[in-house]
């Protein structure tokens, strides 16, 4: 038995790291998508595990499981998906990703879901979204420490969604096709995982400072689905502007971060600010359609990777199971 399953990146318009503390965030599905194929084998419970991008493989066993391996969060979501359907066989998996890794474009939330779904897929189970979703969260607490949800929820739902980490989400009603996205590539590589811890520890040393900061965040979230249930994206761009500033204040931004978004602002984004976990990794630039090609020309005198994205309805998906 095989089956191919594949998930959409994801772009936080406005909210991230405010969302980790239970504020209100909001993320779009991008057209880029992670695709993992499934393989059950016969034999010995084992996973072999081959990225593509990465250009690695890797075999884990019931004795010889490397936890530093950078495949073993695809380890992890393949057997806990195992062990909720209660089937145990020896699996190959194949990952294809045309989302950038380490990139705040939600890569390993992706890969994540798309795993879920393609191993209980092989095996003949087809699980809910809601399963898919919880079994991907648990391989990305294995990435990131302790992440919202919010990018194994975007992946596994797709479109646009307002995310809570306590209340889960909704379905964004909005109409995306006079915008497009412009995302930046920094050049420089962060740890998710290691950029909340320092947004956590600066917000423990200054409760009297970040508490309302953190209180108006989550009003922006929420002004910012307004906007975008009403396709005012005149609005979305100066919201997701203050954002940036937000995310700058907690100390995710740099020199060569603040140069692109000034760059797109500059070129005639409706709005531009850090996307994900910051440190490095893309800017976004939301912008009006036909504005589009002039802000990633301009972006790429700056940047080696400028991607014009869409937003995509559609979450996982599995392409085919034999
Ligand atoms: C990562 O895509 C976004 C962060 O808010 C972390 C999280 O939500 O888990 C930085």
């Amino acid at each position: 038995m095989k089956a191919e399953a594949s998930a959409p990146g994801k772009v936080i318009l406005v909210g991230e790291h405010f969302v980790v503390e239970n504020q209100p965030a909001i993320a779009v599905a991008l057209d880029l998508r992670a695709k993992v194929l499934v393989e059950v084998l016969e034999g010995e419970p084992k996973i072999e595990i081959t990225s593509k991008n990465l250009v690695i493989s890797e075999v884990f066993t019931l004795t010889s499981v490397n936890k530093e391996s950078p495949l073993y969060p695809i380890y992890y979501a393949a057997k806990t998906t195992m062990d909720f359907i209660g089937k145990e066989k020896p699996l190959r998996i194949i990952i294809d990703s045309e989302i950038p890794p380490a990139a705040g474009m939600g890569s390993s939330g992706s890969v994540a879901v798309a795993t879920v779904a393609a191993t209980s897929s092989a095996l003949g189970v087809s699980l809910g979204k809601e399963d898919i979703s919880r079994l991907a969260y648990q391989a990305e607490v294995i990435v990131h420490g302790k992440p919202s949800g919010i990018d194994n929820t975007i992946a596994t739902y797709g479109a646009a969604i307002a995310y809570r980490k306590t209340e889960g989400f909704v379905e964004l009603k909005a109409d995306f096709s006079p915008v497009l996205l412009v995302l930046a590539d920094s050049g420089i590589p962060r740890s998710t995982g290691e950029m909340v811890r320092r947004v956590r520890a600066l917000k423990e040393r200054y409760p009297k400072i970040m508490n309302p900061l953190y209180h108006a965040a989550g009003h922006l979230a929420i002004e910012a689905g307004k906007a975008i249930e009403a396709g005012d994206f005149e609005r979305l761009g100066e919201l997701m502007n203050i954002n940036h500033g937000m995310l700058s204040a907690v100390g995710v931004s740099n020199l060569v971060l603040e140069k692109l978004v000034y760059v797109a602002r500059k070129s005639g984004a409706l709005g531009a600010k850090i996307t994900g976990a910051g440190g490095g990794g893309f800017i976004v630039a939301l912008c009006w359609r036909e504005d589009a090609e002039k802000v990633a020309e301009s972006l790429r005198n700056l940047s080696n990777r400028v991607i014009v994205g869409q937003i995509s309805q559609e979450g996982v998906r599995v392409e085919s199971s034999l």
